[in-house]
């Protein structure tokens, strides 16, 4: 196997090289495929938006890695049925809804900020886990309701993991250009975690219904009239696309916060003057609070939670004077975008403060945490929300430091995580 492929199964961060931060357009050659990756605002505005069509269809590696899980859900599906389920997956998570769903990540922050008085003072948490069974919290009870919610989120997190583990990282056949139909080993060994979140779901799906609609995710499908399969699917995309997304962003915000005083305490400084020190975030507070939007904002740019998005060319097309032929993998990175010496001053920097009202505004398409054109994240307002509620709340009366001798590192797979835990030793705020 190539040296870059066994370090792309690795880490993908580790595919770059110095030049991939300064360049327009990388056109790759090195692999058996070629991969263009583009860099340039201009480019990735014609790519993604103007001719978003061409640019559609996901890559081979995340449809095969995701495909026995999510089978036509929205994350992974192109043409008519993506076409088709767009508008019913975006209303769940609609803007106009967020004052209905955000009270569910106030109860959940208020719950975490108990359960972490709880400790005792200097104890060290795994911030990763704990923000990601944070944001499963939230993203069960919104789909499912409170009641059920609750109680399967340990058991949806467990298996979700067991499934990840086994679909690894990329898939090097479909790097080595070998054809969809052939079956992918990882596919197979993940078939069987794959089914076990499913059953889950169906029955939490199935007692949902029969208990009365109250769910956010149960009512949207009344309106869509989506059948059975389908609803499933869809749910099962929204609790993967939702929860460890925002819980590497909290786990990010989390650890920078913890390398730079100045910042943490503007966070706790401004918690304190809006909630007093002692209540959870609300809707209404969110407005109030621009440096957790901002401190949020940064720790996006400097690691987003999704480094990468891969798209296989569905027609041929020409972007930045470049020929693309169908078929050729077409990569816009949100880590490079963010860190490209070009879009960006200091641009390894943490300074929360480009994020501050005020601030001149990033230029187009150079910060792209939630992607661009159709294919935008239809949870962008929905996850923000979360994590800045969820970092107010606590940041009011806790600080996180870190751990002397432990750095985190990241790494990149479906999502950029800092490795497989981030201990961080908690301190009560006086
Ligand atoms: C900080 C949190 C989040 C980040 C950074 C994020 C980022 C992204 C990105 C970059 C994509 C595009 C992926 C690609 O094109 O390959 C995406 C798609 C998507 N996201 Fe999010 N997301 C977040 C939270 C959420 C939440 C909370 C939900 C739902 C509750 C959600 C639902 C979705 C869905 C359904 C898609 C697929 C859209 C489509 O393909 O049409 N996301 N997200």
């Amino acid at each position: 196997m190539p040296v870059l492929l066994r370090e792309a199964r690795r880490n993908l961060l580790a595919i770059w090289n110095a030049d991939s931060y300064r360049a327009p357009v990388l056109d790759v050659r090195t692999l058996p495929r070629r991969v263009v990756v583009l860099n340039d605002p201009a480019a990735i505005q014609e790519a993604f938006a103007a001719q978003a069509p061409a640019f559609e269809r996901k890559s081979p590696q995340m449809r095969h890695a995701l495909e026995p899980l999510l089978g036509d859900g929205l994350f992974i599906s192109d043409g008519l049925v993506w076409k088709r389920r767009r508008p019913q997956v975006q209303r769940v998570t609609h803007p106009s809804r967020l004052a209905g769903l955000v009270p569910v990540m106030t109860a959940v922050a208020a719950e975490w900020a108990q359960a972490w008085d709880r400790l005792p003072d200097g104890s060290v948490v795994d911030a990763l886990a704990e923000m990601g069974r944070f944001a499963a919290e939230v993203i069960c009870r919104t789909l499912f309701g409170s009641r059920l919610g609750h109680a399967a989120a340990a058991d949806v997190v467990s298996s979700f993991a067991a499934y990840q583990a086994r679909i690894g990282n990329t898939d090097i056949l479909s790097m080595l250009g070998v054809p969809d139909f052939i079956p992918r080993l990882t596919g197979l060994r993940a078939a069987a975690a794959a089914r076990r979140i499913q059953s889950v779901v169906d029955g939490l799906i199935a007692a949902a219904l029969s208990g009365g609609a109250e769910s956010s995710l149960v009512a949207a499908m009344a309106e869509s009239g989506m059948d059975q399969r389908g609803f499933r699917n869809e749910a099962i995309t929204l609790f993967m696309a939702g929860h460890e997304t925002t819980a590497n962003a909290l786990a990010w915000t989390w650890f920078l916060l913890s390398e730079n005083a100045a910042a943490e305490a503007e966070v706790g400084a401004e918690s304190r003057r809006v909630l007093g020190g002692a209540r959870a975030a609300t809707f209404d507070d969110v407005e109030r609070l621009p440096w957790a939007r901002a401190v949020v904002e940064e720790a996006m740019r400097l690691y987003p939670p999704v480094p990468l998005l891969a798209r296989q060319a569905w027609a041929p097309a020409e972007v930045a004077g470049l020929r693309i032929e169908t078929g050729t993998i077409t990569i816009v990175s949100p880590w490079l975008v963010h860190r490209h010496a070009r879009n960006w001053d200091a641009p390894d920097a943490f300074r929360p403060a480009r994020f501050l009202p005020g601030a001149p505004t990033p230029a187009r398409h150079t910060y792209i945490p939630f992607s661009l054109g159709p294919r935008v994240c239809t949870g962008q307002h929905f996850g923000l929300y979360e994590a800045i509620i969820a970092l107010a709340t606590l940041a009011g009366r806790f600080r996180l430091r870190p751990v002397p001798g432990r750095r985190a590192f990241p790494v990149a797979r479906l999502t950029l995580r800092p490795g497989e835990a981030l201990p961080l030793r908690l301190e009560r705020r006086r």
